[in-house]
């Protein structure tokens, strides 16, 4: 049973559950928190995944066993701290971001965390980076984490089909964004791009795939997940 109506339910209460569960589920970690500290100091936006969606991508990583990641948007590193984590010995994750003062400010998050000997970030626009390296034959990846601008959402989804394998894991983040993604009138391009993306993800025959909504610190938003299947076995 609901302690309090759906109606009345506000940002504050899911803010103060996921503190709740963060306080008793997981350990403090100076790691985490310095990185926060000093993207917050650096003036980046506050826009990282949450303490318990950090948490889902570790877990995520770990249960799959996921030896190679990429990263589509680094921000301050955050998110990619919790993924880095994940890795095996000899692991590796490559996180891509446009702008130069958050790539900087991620290299010194993830070297604090003692994890610059697995990670890279690489700096570029991605859809110049992916190119890179696929021409590298930096893959076949394990997981990847969609979240960077929400225009190219669908490019970024077929450059992570091109560079995984049957049985990668894609996730995108941000794609319910308060339930604007209904509107197909938006004027805002973030909602049209994740429209974009989710009804060409509807049809792809390559992948089996649903959407998580979500609601917390972040307020009401979603996740995809994806699994790139054989091409030609479409599974439900
Ligand atoms: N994954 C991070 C948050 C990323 S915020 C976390 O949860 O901790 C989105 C990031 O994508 C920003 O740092 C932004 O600079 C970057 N970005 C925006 N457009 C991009 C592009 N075209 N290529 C690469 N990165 C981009
Ligand atoms: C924004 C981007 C994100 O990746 C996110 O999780 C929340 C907000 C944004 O661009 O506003
Ligand atoms: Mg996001």
């Amino acid at each position: 049973m609901l302690a309090v109506p759906y109606q009345t339910m506000t940002h504050d209460q899911w803010t103060a559950v996921d503190e709740f569960i963060a306080r008793r589920l997981h350990e403090r970690d100076e790691a985490l928190d310095a990185a926060l500290a000093a993207s917050a100091e650096a003036g980046l936006p506050a826009i990282q995944v949450s303490p318990c969606h950090g948490k889902m991508l570790h877990l995520l990583a770990r249960a799959m066993g996921a030896r190679r990641i990429l990263e589509i948007g680094t921000l301050g590193g955050y998110s990619t701290i919790w993924l880095a984590r994940a890795l095996p010995t000899g692991g590796r994750l490559i996180s891509l971001e446009a702008n130069p003062k958050h790539a900087e400010v991620a290299r010194a998050n993830i070297a604090r965390a003692g994890l610059a000997g697995a990670v890279e970030v690489r700096l570029g626009r991605a859809l110049d980076t992916l190119p890179q390296l696929a021409a590298e034959q930096a893959g076949p990846f394990d997981l990847f984490f969609i979240d960077a601008d929400k225009e190219h959402i669908a490019e970024y989804f077929d450059w992570a089909i091109r560079l995984g394998r049957p049985g990668s894991l894609i996730l995108v983040d941000n794609v319910v964004r308060e339930g604007a993604v209904l509107d197909a009138e938006s004027a805002d391009t973030a909602v049209q791009g994740v429209r974009r993306f989710i009804e060409r993800l509807g049809r792809d025959q390559r992948v089996s795939a649903t959407v998580v909504q979500t609601v917390g610190v972040k307020k009401y938003d979603g996740f995809a997940l994806a699994v790139i299947t054989a091409a030609t076995a479409r599974t439900p």
